[in-house]
């Protein structure tokens, strides 16, 4: 049987030990807190190098889309010369030489709306429109674009246009070149659409989409003045018969159809009444 001299000893002995490793743990762990600065130290500067990598990614990426955009709102402009319609002449304001002097001045800059007159479809609506205003008369162009249905309309000797769009850029565009045409005493140009009856219109321009004209329809027909004509486009030439019977239906009559390759413009009127 131990002493308690000796198990005081021994007692020592073992606390001696406990704290040597407790020293040594401790001295571990401050070496591993020191390896993990390190760590931290070496990677933060290859975060940051990251960071700014992805940054400048980002940046090249935004110069591409922009070089690309711009390109691509301003290609068509080589394209875009002066033109005869009907009896219009289109120019765009940059164009070098004057209008001719023989024919009805419509310039146009479309910025990022539809609306050159070399589509097919605005072009059946100006020969449209030039067999058709009658002066003085009210006129609606629904699905202005560029306004230059709604300008050909006032150079005809309508009264007051209305221009309606939805698209912010179309309204944006349609305003500058009716003040260009110094028209903005006939034109008004606002942002919105045909929501119900409206006018009555002596004449309705619209040059839309089949499902645009099948969804305004019952609006647009009760915009139209009694004797008043509906020039509807924008359609294929197949979509044609469907939609003159959805107007026959809403008391509207055909009166002509006009095409140009796979595109159709349908003149349709209301009785006087
Ligand atoms: C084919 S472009 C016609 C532009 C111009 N009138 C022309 O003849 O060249 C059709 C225009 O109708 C507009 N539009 C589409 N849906 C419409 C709606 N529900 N009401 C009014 N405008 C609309 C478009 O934003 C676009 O500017």
């Amino acid at each position: 049987m131990p002493t308690l001299e000796e198990r005081v000893a021994g007692l020592e002995t073992a606390v001696t030990a406990l704290a040597e490793t407790l020293k040594a743990g401790q001295e571990q762990l401050a070496g591993a807190v020191e390896l993990l600065k390190d760590l931290v130290s070496t990677l933060s500067p290859l975060a940051d190098s990251v960071r700014t990598l992805a940054d400048a990614q980002g940046q090249l990426i935004s110069v591409v889309r922009t070089l690309a955009e711009a390109d691509w709102a301003h290609a068509w402009k080589e394209h875009f010369k002066p033109h005869r319609v009907g009896p219009f002449v289109i120019t765009p304001p940059w164009a070098a030489l004057p209008a001719p002097a023989d024919g009805l001045p419509v310039v146009i800059d479309p910025g990022l709306a539809f609306g050159t007159g070399l589509h097919p479809t605005t072009q059946l609506c100006l020969e449209l429109a030039a067999e058709l205003v009658r002066p003085g008369e009210t006129v609606l162009d629904l699905g202005t674009g560029s306004g230059i249905l709604a300008i050909a309309a006032a150079r005809l000797g309508a009264g007051q246009v209305l221009a309606l769009d939805i698209d912010p850029l179309a309204v944006k565009a349609a305003r500058a070149n009716v003040r260009r045409n110094r028209l903005s005493r006939q034109v008004k140009v606002v942002r919105g659409t045909l929501k119900g009856p409206t006018g009555p219109f002596g004449l309705i321009l619209a040059n839309l989409s089949a499902p645009v004209l099948t969804e305004l329809a019952p609006a647009i027909a009760a915009s139209l003045a009694s004797g008043g004509r509906l020039v509807a486009s924008g359609l294929l030439v197949g979509r044609a018969d469907d939609l003159e019977r959805l107007y026959a239906g809403l008391g509207l009559e055909s009166l002509d159809r006009r095409t140009s390759g796979d595109w159709a413009a349908l003149v349709l009127g209301r009785g006087q009444g």
